[in-house]
């Protein structure tokens, strides 16, 4: 499957290997559109399922940016879709194959510490899958990754402090946090997000654990950007609204494509 992918790929692309893989949430897949070589839509791909919500567009773009060659995926799948956690995960192993070493995962979520407010960027030290299922359920392939992967250190702690450096110049004050995610569609209770903050989990969402799994279990290096975009359930009295997601994704969008642009440059 991966070959067919990769085939069908790489005849659009000329064969563009790309070194670093990016996955742009909710709201934030606009760098995709300033930065394009190639596009293919996901529904274009062999094994690729398609996008079915709006704020994300679906296809895979192409670029070098900042000397870097980049693939992203300008809007993800995610499991409250109907999809399986095998297909949500497919676009991983298709990257590693097309070449990618890094691979950063951005999304939008719900503040759950106190001390963040929307509007905030934050990068993921670690997380919790309660999602109830696991990506790598099923037979493995020993070609891809290993059955039993350790998940000691899945957002790797030099990248981390290069995201901080790269914050710290751009004079943007980035939090920490685990993010704990949930199936969605719909949102948390505040009793939800009350345990959840008592386990240990700073900010909440839909997608994300799902990729890093699978990205950590190919060997890649991973780095986790949320961008919180509301107060989690409970935490403000507001009514959750997807409308208020993407408008705050919205205002963060410059400082993200800036922050984006320089990791690029200081990834090594
Ligand atoms: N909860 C879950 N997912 C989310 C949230 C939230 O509060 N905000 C954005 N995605």
């Amino acid at each position: 499957m991966i070959n067919d992918s990769i085939d069908y790929i790489n005849t659009y692309t000329e064969g563009f290997s790309p070194e670093i893989g990016i996955i742009l949430g909710s709201g934030l897949g606009e760098i995709a559109d300033n930065y394009c070589e190639y596009a293919i839509p996901y529904s274009d791909i062999p094994h690729f399922v398609s996008s079915t919500i709006s704020g994300h567009k679906g296809q895979l773009v192409f670029a070098n940016i900042e000397g870097r060659p980049v693939v992203m995926m300008q809007g993800r799948n995610h499991y409250y879709e109907g999809y399986s956690m095998e297909e949500i995960t497919y676009p991983i192993k298709v990257m590693r194959a097309l070449g990618v070493k890094t691979i950063i995962l951005t999304n939008a979520a719900g503040a759950i510490n106190k001390s963040f407010q929307p509007g905030d960027l934050m990068v993921i030290t670690d997380h919790i899958n309660f999602m109830g299922n696991n990506p790598l359920i099923g037979p493995n392939d020993f070609r891809i990754g290993p059955r039993f992967p350790d998940m000691s250190e899945v957002y790797n702690k030099n990248l981390i402090k290069i995201v901080d450096a790269a914050a710290r110049h751009l004079r943007i004050d980035i939090k920490h946090g685990v993010y704990i995610a949930t199936t969605g569609p719909s949102y948390e209770t505040p009793a939800e997000i009350k345990m959840a903050r008592t386990m240990g989990a700073d900010a909440a969402g839909m997608s994300t654990v799902p990729e890093a799994i699978v990205a950590n279990y190919c060997g890649m290096n991973v780095i986790g950007i949320s961008c919180i975009t509301n107060f989690a359930s409970g935490i403000s009295t507001r009514k959750l609204t997807h409308e208020e997601v993407i408008e705050t994704a919205e205002k963060v969008k410059e400082n993200f494509i800036k922050l984006i642009l320089l990791l690029l440059q200081n990834i090594k």
